[in-house]
C-alpha cells in the first residue's frame, strides 16, 4: 500500500504488522514496521504522520510508547517533528523506481539486524565498585602468566602462532576434561567440549542452534540478563519460570500452559542473582522432567568454584543419564575476563552444529591463550589459584558485610551466602532499587538493581553488589556514599522504573 499525501497517514498502515505474541516489545515492532515504510518509499518524503495520539488509539499502545518511537526515528534522522505540527516523513534516499527496487540509505537491516537496532550504546565497564565480575589479579598470577607467555611465544609451537582446531587444541580439552571430572562431576570425553569465547558465546551459540522464531525457553525468574538478550534477538519466546529457595521451580514452570519447551536456562550451582544452590532433589527433579519431555538443559555453571569445597554440589551434567545437559563453563570468572575463553560440555548430537556454528561465528579461540592456558592447568597453576582466589574472595564478601552491617545496618538487610563473587543487600519493601541504583551511580557506586534481573515475579527489592576485584579500601569509600545516599531516601521510594538497558552490562 502507499501512502501518498500530507494529511495524517492511516494508522492502519501499520496494525498487520504488530504480534502480540512475538516476544518482541510492541515498541521495537513499530519503530522496525515505519523505518521499513520510510525506506522503502511507502510514505512520501514530507507526508505528515498520524499524531501520536491517534496511532496509539488504533493499535492500542499507550501514547508514551509512540512518542518514544517517534522520538528514537527522529533522532535516526527517518522522521521529523515540527512544533505544534506533528512528525513528518525526512527525505531519505532519491523514491525513484530504482531506489524502490535497491534502496540505498539508509540501508534496511536484516530482521535480526532490526532487532538489535534498539539494543542500546554498550558502555565500557568503568571498574567502580561493586561492578560485578571482575578478577583479582594479584602479583603470583602476574608473575606465572608472563613465564608461561614467554615460555608459549619462544617455542615454536603451530598452536600459538597459526590457525588451529575450531573445536579448540585437544590437549586444552583433555586436560578441561580431566579438571571437570574432578571438581565438577562432569562426565564426558574431551571431544564433546567445544571451546567457546566465553560464557556469552557459549549461549548465543546455544540460540543459534536450538532456537527458531516463535519456540518458547523456560528462564529462571530473576535471571542473568544476557540469555533474555539472546533469546529475544533469536525471537523465542520466553517463559519465566520462578525461583523459590532450591532455586529454579520445576513444578511452577511445569504447570504452565503452552508448548514444550525446547530449553530451560538455569544456574543450579549458585542461582544468579539470588545465590542459592538447587538440591540434589531439586535436580533430579529437573532432569527426570527434562528427560521425559525430551527438552535440553542449558546449564551456566559461573562461579561454582569459589564456594566453600564441602559445600560444592556436582553438575546437573554429572548427574543426566538420558544425554539432555548442555554445560556452560568460563575462565572468566575463575582466572581473568579479558581471557575470553569458555568451554561448552555437549551432548553428542549437538557436537556437530554447535562446533559449526562457533567456527562460522568467529573460527576459533586463540591459540596463543589455549597453549597459556594449557600450562597454566598441566603445571598446577590453576588448583593453586583457585584455591587463593577461593580465600580471597571469601575474606573480601566478609570484610564488605562487617562494612555494609557497620554503616548500612537497618536500611539494608544481607542475606548470608556461601562465598562466590557477590551477594544481595535487600531494600526496604516500598523502595525503588532502580532509583536507589541510579542514585548510587550518579555518586560513583555501581550496583546492579534486583528488579532488572526479574521477568514477572514480583520480589523485594534489592542491590546486588560485586566485590570481587575491589580493594578494601575502595570498599570502604563505597560503602560510606552509599550511607550518605540511602540516608537521604526521597526520591528512592517506588519512583518509575528507569530503561532497562543501564544495566546490561553489570547483570
Ligand atoms: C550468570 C553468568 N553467566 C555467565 C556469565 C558470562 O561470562 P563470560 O561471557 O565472560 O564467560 C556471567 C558474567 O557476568 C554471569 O554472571
Amino acid at each position: 500500500m502507499t501512502t501518498r499525501t500530507t494529511s495524517a497517514a492511516p494508522a492502519t498502515l501499520w496494525t498487520m504488522r504488530l504480534d502480540r505474541a512475538s516476544p518482541l516489545p510492541l515498541s521495537r515492532q513499530l519503530a522496525a514496521a515505519l523505518r521499513e515504510a520510510l525506506s522503502e518509499g511507502r510514505i512520501d518524503a514530507g507526508a505528515r504522520l498520524p499524531s501520536t495520539r491517534a496511532l496509539a488509539a488504533e493499535l492500542g499502545l499507550a501514547r508514551s510508547t509512540v512518542v518514544g518511537v517517534f522520538e528514537q526515528l527522529a533522532a535516526e534522522g527517518y522522521i521529523a517533528g515540527r512544533p505544534g505540527s506533528g512528525y513528518f516523513a525526512a527525505a531519505l534516499a532519491a523514491p525513484g523506481p530504482a531506489s524502490r527496487a535497491a534502496p540505498l540509505a539508509p540501508r534496511p537491516l536484516s530482521r535480526y539486524g532490526e532487532r538489535l537496532r534498539d539494543y542500546g550504546r554498550l558502555a565500557p565497564p568503568q571498574g567502580r565498585p561493586f561492578e560485578l565480575g571482575r578478577a583479582d589479579i594479584d602479583n603470583s598470577l602476574i608473575a606465572t602468566w608472563k613465564r608461561l607467555a614467554a615460555r608459549v611465544l619462544s617455542g615454536r609451537s603451530s598452536i600459538a602462532w597459526n590457525y588451529g582446531d575450531p573445536q579448540g587444541e585437544p590437549a586444552l580439552r583433555r586436560t578441561i576434561a580431566d579438571y571437570l571430572a574432578a571438581a565438577r562431576g562432569v562426565r564426558c570425553r574431551p571431544e564433546q567440549i567445544v571451546l567457546t569465547s566465553g560464557t556469552q558465546q557459549g549461549l548465543s551459540l546455544v540460540a543459534q542452534v536450538l532456537i527458531d522464531p516463535g519456540d518458547a525457553v523456560w528462564v529462571e525468574d530473576p535471571c542473568y540478563r544476557a540469555i533474555v538478550d539472546i533469546l529475544e534477538a533469536a525471537e523465542a519466546k520466553i517463559v519465566p519460570v520462578p525461583v523459590d529457595k532450591h532455586g529454579l521451580d520445576v513444578a511452577a514452570g511445569a504447570r504452565r500452559q503452552g508448548p514444550t519447551p525446547r530449553f530451560a536456562y538455569t544456574t543450579p550451582s549458585r542461582q544468579y542473582p539470588l545465590g542459592m544452590a538447587m538440591p540434589l532433589a531439586r535436580r533430579a527433579m529437573l532432569l527426570d522432567w527434562a528427560a521425559q519431555h525430551a527438552v535440553w538443559i542449558v546449564e551456566d555453571d559461573y562461579e561454582s568454584e569459589f564456594q566453600a569445597p564441602g559445600q560444592m554440589l556436582p553438575s546437573l551434567q554429572g548427574l543426566d543419564r538420558a544425554g539432555r545437559v548442555i554445560y556452560l563453563g568460563t575462565f572468566s570468572k575463575l582466572v581473568f575476563p579479558s581471557l575470553r575463553l569458555g568451554y561448552a560440555v555437549l551432548p553428542e548430537d549437538l557436537v556437530a552444529p554447535f562446533a559449526a556454528a562457533r567456527h562460522l561465528a568467529d573460527r576459533q579461540s586463540s591459540g596463543l591463550i589455549q597453549a597459556i592456558m594449557t600450562e597454566f592447568m598441566l603445571d598446577g597453576h590453576f588448583a593453586r589459584h583457585l584455591k587463593r582466589m577461593r580465600a580471597c574472595y571469601a575474606e573480601r564478601q566478609h570484610f564488605l558485610i562487617d562494612q555494609l552491617t557497620r554503616r548500612l545496618d537497618g536500611m539494608i538487610e544481607i542475606d548470608r551466602v556461601e562465598s562466590g563473587m557477590y551477594l544481595t543487600a535487600w531494600l526496604p519493601w516500598d523502595w525503588s532499587d532502580r532509583a536507589t541504583a541510579a542514585a548510587l551511580a550518579a555518586a560513583g557506586v555501581s550496583t546492579v538493581p534486583l528488579s532488572s534481573a526479574t521477568l514477572e515475579t514480583p520480589r523485594r527489592p534489592g542491590l546486588v553488589l560485586g566485590y570481587t576485584g575491589h580493594s578494601e579500601a575502595a570498599i570502604v569509600r563505597s560503602v560510606e556514599t552509599m550511607a550518605t545516599v540511602l540516608a537521604r531516601p526521597t526520591g528512592l521510594i517506588n519512583l518509575p522504573k528507569a530503561d532497562l538497558r543501564s544495566d546490561r552490562l553489570s547483570a
